[in-house]
């Protein structure tokens, strides 16, 4: 985990003032481009699930990026949360507000059993908005979220603070 946390700080590249002033963005596509990291970094997270996982949840559009080979890795299903407009009926949906912004994520209800076991990944914990809306999906089709697994968390967003009685892994923190 150590050896993966410092490929994320190494390789995370950061952007200031985008994508809107005072936003300080932060880049994976470093390292999604280096083979070894990426693998590394997604065994990682798999690792930090803990127990067993039924189902991979992954927010659009970066978290698609790490809970697909996640999922493979764990040998569990994919559930790509979608942004508003983009998956057809039966949906279920929730709106939320973001760092910069508001958004209504998606779902079908008809792949999330209830009882399924539910790792939810994204690249960054934030104020927590997206990964709460998640989660509200996920229970609303009967099934628990046994974990949620960030390559970054930003604590001075106090994201995990909306996560309460959630298990929170990041392979990284910052201030
Ligand atoms: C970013 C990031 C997380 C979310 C974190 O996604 O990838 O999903 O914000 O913020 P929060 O904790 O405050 O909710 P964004 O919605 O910018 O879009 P993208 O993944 O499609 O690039
Ligand atoms: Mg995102």
């Amino acid at each position: 985990l150590e050896a993966a946390a410092r490929r994320v700080e190494e390789l995370v590249r950061l952007v200031p003032d985008f994508p809107e002033p005072g936003v300080l963005f932060r880049d994976i596509t470093p390292l999604l481009a280096d083979g070894d990291a990426f693998a590394q970094v997604c065994a990682a997270l798999a690792v930090q699930a803990g127990g067993p996982v039924d189902l991979v949840a992954g927010m659009e559009a970066r978290g698609f990026l790490l809970a697909a080979p996640i999922a493979v890795h764990l040998g569990a299903g994919l559930i790509p949360v979608r942004k508003a407009g983009k998956l057809p009926g039966p949906l279920a949906s929730e709106s939320y507000s973001l760092e910069y912004g508001d958004a209504t994520i998606e779902l079908h209800p008809s792949t999330i059993p209830a009882g399924a076991r539910v790792l939810v990944v994204d690249d960054v914990l934030a104020t927590g908005g997206t990964a709460a809306a998640t989660i509200r999906l996920v229970e609303r089709c009967g099934a628990t979220v046994v974990g949620l697994s960030f390559l970054v968390e930003i604590e001075a967003l106090a994201g995990r603070a909306q996560l309460a009685g959630h298990a929170v892994h990041a392979l990284v923190s910052v201030p």
